[in-house]
């Protein structure tokens, strides 16, 4: 039969290649990559323009509940337009398990949030805040087998942090039933401590988050993720890494032969402490967000760390908040303490044409590279590869035909619900021409095309990232031994 579309002679990127040749899609899938293909209903010209697999956006909060006043300012049809505009075609957000709420009632909450807002694709991670034995036993192996293979952990924030004891109980569970743990690691005491002394010196003014959450209380708490870990014999994704000191230790941990796995995001190559405000200009709100932007030297790190491997998958880390009005950055106008001011920046349009323009355009990474960071990897992570993250013959036909031309970030572009980006004025060379989400064209590089209800809902398999299934399989290493006694 007739192919319904080609995109053709585009320089097609995979994490292993580019070739130049047409991509034929029927049925919202690749059909056939090859030279000369039939002419098909419709064509895309993308001769002398690199082709990459649409974005899959492994870690964003979409219309997550907040305490307080604030409120995200991106539901699931804001939030996702914004994202199939920046070439993401799958998002996965998190269902956040509230203390004393059943695992399941969190995911159903989630499903109905989602469900006919959508405009890409999308599936769940889980947040266990509430370990209980029922959770533990019951609704978390349940909800696994039932393709909800990731969850996040935290080791911070009063209302979701786990105490060791119970990050060792959810990491077993990880390790029977074949899930990926993801781990957000500050120490919470240390920044409890800092922050009250903060606080009675009167240093509230938003620059001071950063001095409550220096580097060592992310360094220690990853150092202390990796050692549970390797404890329960699970690989675990540390999210969110923002500096040297913490990718020292997922280093040491590799070489140590551990599968600890990590992310990092755009705020970490971007934005610095200053942006938090050199002086105690409450505008820094802005960019309050956790682990906090660090120096400059950092930023190099994290460049060589995106180029060698040492991290996995590159994400938004998208958690929208206002900065005006009564449930944003700034609650009815008021200039809060740091630590009153919602964590978190906007960014699920803004992340791949900032890692495309200033990593592959600018020499920092090859296409490949960037290609396994913003959609193979983060597929294979959370079980959705081969299907979404490659494009390949029975691929879902998710692509991003990039356009290189000068553009100005502004938020007049953007198509989130928040009223800022922390990337204001920066200059890239490049933006997605033309998004396709199964084969439609959601973004045509001027306007947004994609429909409430179009993204649909993904079941996630077993985590690919590593060579063989792990589970259900006997306990061994140091977990067997204590088992034994
Ligand atoms: O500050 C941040 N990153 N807020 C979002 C929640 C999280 O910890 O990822
Ligand atoms: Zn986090
Ligand atoms: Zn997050
Ligand atoms: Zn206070």
């Amino acid at each position: 039969p007739a192919l319904d579309l080609v995109v053709r002679n585009g320089q097609v990127v995979t994490a292993a290649d580019v070739s130049r040749c047409d991509i034929g899609i029927r049925g919202g899938r690749i059909v056939t990559l090859g030279e000369g293909l039939p002419a098909a209903a419709r064509e895309i010209d993308a001769a002398g323009r690199f082709v990459t697999p649409g974005g899959v956006d492994g870690h964003c909060h979409l219309d997550q509940p907040m305490e307080g006043p604030a409120r995200m300012a991106d539901d699931f049809w804001t939030g996702t337009r914004s994202a199939a505009c920046g070439g993401t075609t799958t998002v996965i957000p998190f269902a956040a398990q509230a203390r004393g709420q059943s695992l399941r009632a969190a995911v159903r909450d989630y499903h109905e949030r989602a469900a006919g807002r959508a405009g890409v694709d999308y599936a769940f991670h889980l947040i266990v805040s509430d370990p209980s034995r029922e959770v533990l036993d019951v609704e978390l192996p349940e909800l696994i087998a039932q393709g909800h293979t990731s969850f996040k952990i935290y080791m911070t924030y009063d209302d979701l942090k786990l105490d060791d004891g119970q990050i060792l109980d959810v990491l077993a569970v990880a390790r029977a039933h074949g899930a990926m743990p993801m781990i957000h690691a500050e120490n919470a005491d240390c920044i409890a401590w800092l922050t009250q002394r903060l606080e009675s010196a009167g240093h509230v003014a938003p620059r001071f988050h950063a001095h409550s959450r220096p580097m060592l209380v992310e360094r220690e708490a990853s150092h202390r993720a990796i050692a549970l870990a390797e404890l329960v014999d699970v690989p675990i994704l540390i999210v969110h890494v923002s500096g040297r000191e913490a990718v020292e230790q997922i280093r040491w941990a590799r070489a140590r032969g551990l599968q600890v796995f990590s992310e990092t995001c755009p705020q970490y190559l971007f934005l610095t402490a200053e942006d938090l405000g050199i002086d105690d200009a409450y505008t820094g709100a802005r960019c309050v967000c956790s682990p906090p932007p660090r120096d400059r030297a950092n930023q190099p790190v994290l460049w060589d760390a995106l180029a060698d491997g040492m991290f996995t998958v590159f994400s938004s880390d998208h958690a929208p908040f206002r900065y005006a009005g009564d449930d944003g950055k700034r609650p009815g106008g008021a200039e809060v303490a740091f630590h009153h001011i919602p964590n978190g920046i906007p960014g699920i349009e803004t992340r791949l044409p900032l890692l495309f323009s200033e990593g592959v355009l600018a020499g920092r990474l090859t296409p490949q590279r960037f290609v396994e960071l913003t959609a193979t990897a983060p597929a294979r992570a959370y079980g959705l590869h081969p299907r979404k993250g490659t494009i390949a013959v029975g691929a879902d036909a998710d692509l991003v035909i990039w356009d290189e031309r000068e553009i100005t970030i502004g938020n007049h572009m953007l198509h989130h619900a928040a009223d800022y980006t922390p990337y204001e004025g920066m200059r890239l060379r490049a933006w997605p021409g033309c998004t396709l989400l199964r084969g439609e064209v959601v973004w045509d590089g001027a306007q947004c095309l994609a429909t409430r209800g179009q993204g649909r809902f993904l079941d996630c398999g077993r985590p690919t990232l590593l060579p063989a299934a792990r589970a259900p399989r006997p306990a061994a290493g140091l977990f067997a031994g204590l088992a034994q006694r």
